[in-house]
């Protein structure tokens, strides 16, 4: 069973490997190896690794998560949609975390959080099998109370808040979505917090080092996946010095290479 991080500096960092897999399989070869990248971010410091296995098998592939799961030595994120395929492979993997995403074959990544309120029972007992396992569950939502009450109904051990609203106006330096998005984030934190105290809020996607530290800031934000951006740094500065500059950032601090 994990704890919960009461850190009051700074919400732990799970690397979203799966932009590694995306440069191996637009060449259809063997090399960049996400498993070998997992461990590099492990050694950097990451708290743990995030992969997706999504239905179509565009980056990550069923032998990455084999072959990497006996190797990390932090913890394994499972991404996945909620079908029985991806039940099996995770009752089989054993990650120690599941969290669970909507997927459509026609988006570039994960567009929009769960709707769990739709599909509570369906949910439940899914939920309920990954436990049998004992997998821990996190569901991938939009910042709504109504999401986090039905998510806290299901079950859920955690959320991971969607971000990606946000990440998208402070790339479009829009200051009114940007604080608007913020603060829907911050009240969602708040509001799962007032529900259950105890319970997990991890956050992420579009998350780069010049937006993160207002979201890392928030009190009660567990865990920060941050996967697209950090990778592109790693072009330019390692991956390692990636990491490494990500945690900087989460603090509000700069990063010297
Ligand atoms: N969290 C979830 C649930 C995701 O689906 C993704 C994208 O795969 C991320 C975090 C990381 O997003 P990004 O790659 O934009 O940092």
């Amino acid at each position: 069973m994990m704890t919960k991080n009461v850190s009051a500096t700074a919400p732990l960092l799970g690397v979203n490997i799966d932009h590694v897999a995306t440069l191996r399989q637009a060449r259809g070869v063997t090399y960049p190896d996400p498993v070998a990248a997992a461990l590099v971010c492990e050694q950097a410091g990451a708290d743990g690794i995030t992969l997706h296995l999504r239905e179509d098998r565009r980056h990550i592939l069923d032998a990455d998560v084999y072959r990497m799961k006996p190797l990390l030595k932090t913890r394994m994120n499972l991404e996945m949609a909620t079908t029985n395929e991806m039940l099996e492979i995770a009752l089989e993997i054993k990650p120690e975390w599941v969290c669970l995403v909507p997927e459509r074959r026609e988006e570039l990544t994960t567009e929009g959080g769960l709707d769990i309120a739709g599909q509570v029972d369906n949910l439940k007992s899914y939920i309920e099998a990954l436990h049998g396992a004992g997998i821990q569950v996190s569901l991938f939502i939009d910042p709504e109370p109504t999401q986090i009450d039905a998510a806290i109904h299901c079950g859920a051990d955690a959320i991971e808040l969607h971000t990606g609203k946000y990440s998208e106006a402070t790339l479009s330096q829009d200051e009114s979505t940007i604080n608007k998005e913020y603060n829907r984030i911050k009240q969602a934190t708040e509001y799962a917090l007032s529900v259950n105290n105890e319970f997990i809020i991890n956050a992420g996607h579009g998350l780069t080092r010049a937006n993160v530290h207002p979201i890392a800031s928030i009190p009660g934000i567990h865990e920060l996946n941050i996967g697209h951006a950090l990778i592109a740094d790693s072009v330019f500065m390692g991956l390692e010095n990636a990491v490494k500059a990500m945690q900087a950032a989460m603090q509000g601090k700069e990063y010297q290479v």
